[in-house]
């Protein structure tokens, strides 16, 4: 592309695709749906064979996101569980692996009912304790898989520290940075080997795309990975590789308003004598806020609060108008989620109930719409009254 590396990310965003093509000069990446591709003669090749093992559009978006997240190489995904299987994929029968115990809830599916069979065996510890990461570590621990701010609850794990002990510890360090993005955190630049994400949410923004994305450090790690990727097909098909570049060109518009939004409504819950706690990590009183201004450049538009009682929960997500009670997050429409029955369904009851997810917690993903409708649909939502 013709852009210098020497301009700023959020504008090579914007000019993602821009003269890519270089017989139309379209600004818009062009879509290449070919299965296939001529071979010029025998032995010889365009540099594109089959779409599974390349494909332009995808390349395009591939290079973008390395790019992205400071890394080598960048891998596109049909979901987030797509990349996620890919990493796991990447271990033997006899590993183990120690992860966030403050996780999404498929992370934990796919070890605990699939991998699990094949003898990858999985802890799960409170990540944004260091001494409790390296009581998990066995002789077989190969990896350490972090969310960073955590998911429902938001903790935060120090990135810095748990690199240097995967260091010393001969692990790969794996962080899932979908919460964040790479606008607001690096972390390949702080020590991680391989960034997840689930680019279903804020990389796609509209909740209109299902796609994942792995970035690692070296390329060597983003061969292998690119090994499995091709090996076992769960590819990004070109025309969601299309509309992914699409999404990040408005990344930082998007986030920028989101974050704004997050950060008012964080505070206005505080104050609502209905709401006993709140969660978020842009509010001083959250344990990883000093942290998170070491690590990040913002505090991202997540946030979950307690309510005084499973009924009023409930009541809040049957009033809510304007926001929605949908699973999901980072998207421009802001989202409302009981993760006890959601997105944490299939960690258990017990599991569910030592980790503080219960049915009096809820997670709003904060969108792009005017604060203020935001904070009206919340208050009326919260009233005991009838409207
Ligand atoms: C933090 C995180 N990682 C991974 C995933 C899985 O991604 P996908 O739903 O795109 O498969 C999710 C989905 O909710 C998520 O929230």
């Amino acid at each position: 592309m013709g852009h210098s590396h020497n301009t700023r990310i959020e504008t090579r965003l914007v000019q993602a695709g821009v003269g890519r093509d270089e017989q139309t000069g379209a600004i818009s990446l062009p879509i290449h749906p070919s299965a296939t591709y001529r071979h010029p003669a025998v032995g010889e090749s365009t540099g594109y064979d089959y779409t599974r093992s390349n494909n332009p559009t995808r390349e395009a978006l591939e290079e973008l996101l390395a790019e992205m997240e400071s890394g080598a190489r960048g891998l596109a995904f049909a979901s987030g569980m797509a990349a996620l299987t890919t990493v796991f994929l990447h271990f033997a029968s006899g590993d183990h692996l120690i992860l966030s115990e403050d996780l999404y809830g498929g992370t934990y599916r796919v070890l605990d009912q699939i991998f699990s069979r094949f003898n990858l065996t999985a802890s799960y510890v409170d990540t944004t304790d260091l001494a409790a990461i390296s009581l998990a570590i066995r002789p077989q621990t190969r990896a350490i898989l972090v969310e960073t701010p955590g998911n429902p609850l938001l903790g935060v794990a120090d990135i810095r520290s748990i690199a240097k002990l995967c260091k010393k510890n001969d692990l790969l360090f794996i962080v899932d940075n979908t919460f964040l993005t790479p606008l607001l955190q690096q972390p390949l630049e702080l020590g991680a080997d391989i960034v997840v994400h689930s680019a279903t949410k804020y990389l796609g923004g509209h909740n209109d795309l299902c796609a994942g994305v792995l970035v690692t450090a070296d390329k060597e790690l983003g061969e292998a990975l690119y090994f499995l990727q091709n090996s076992t097909g769960p590819i990004l098909p070109p025309q969601d590789c299309w509309l992914l570049v699409r999404s990040l060109k408005t990344l930082a518009l998007r986030l920028e308003r989101q974050c704004q939004n997050a950060q008012i409504i964080a505070q206005w819950l505080q104050q609502q004598p209905q709401v006993t706690n709140v969660y978020f990590p842009g509010l001083p009183d959250h344990p990883g806020h000093q942290l998170m201004q070491q690590q990040a450049s913002g505090y991202g538009a997540m946030l979950s609060f307690r309510v005084d009682s499973p009924r009023r929960a409930r009541q809040i997500l049957e009033r809510i108008k304007l926001i929605s009670f949908a699973e999901s997050l980072g998207g421009v429409e802001s989202l409302l989620t009981l993760p006890a029955i959601q997105t944490h369904g299939d960690i258990p009851a017990e599991e569910r109930q030592r980790l503080g997810i219960c049915d009096a917690l809820l997670r709003l993903s904060v969108g792009c719409e005017d604060v203020n409708d935001l904070l009206q649909d919340l208050q009326q939502a919260l009233n005991e009254k009838s409207s």
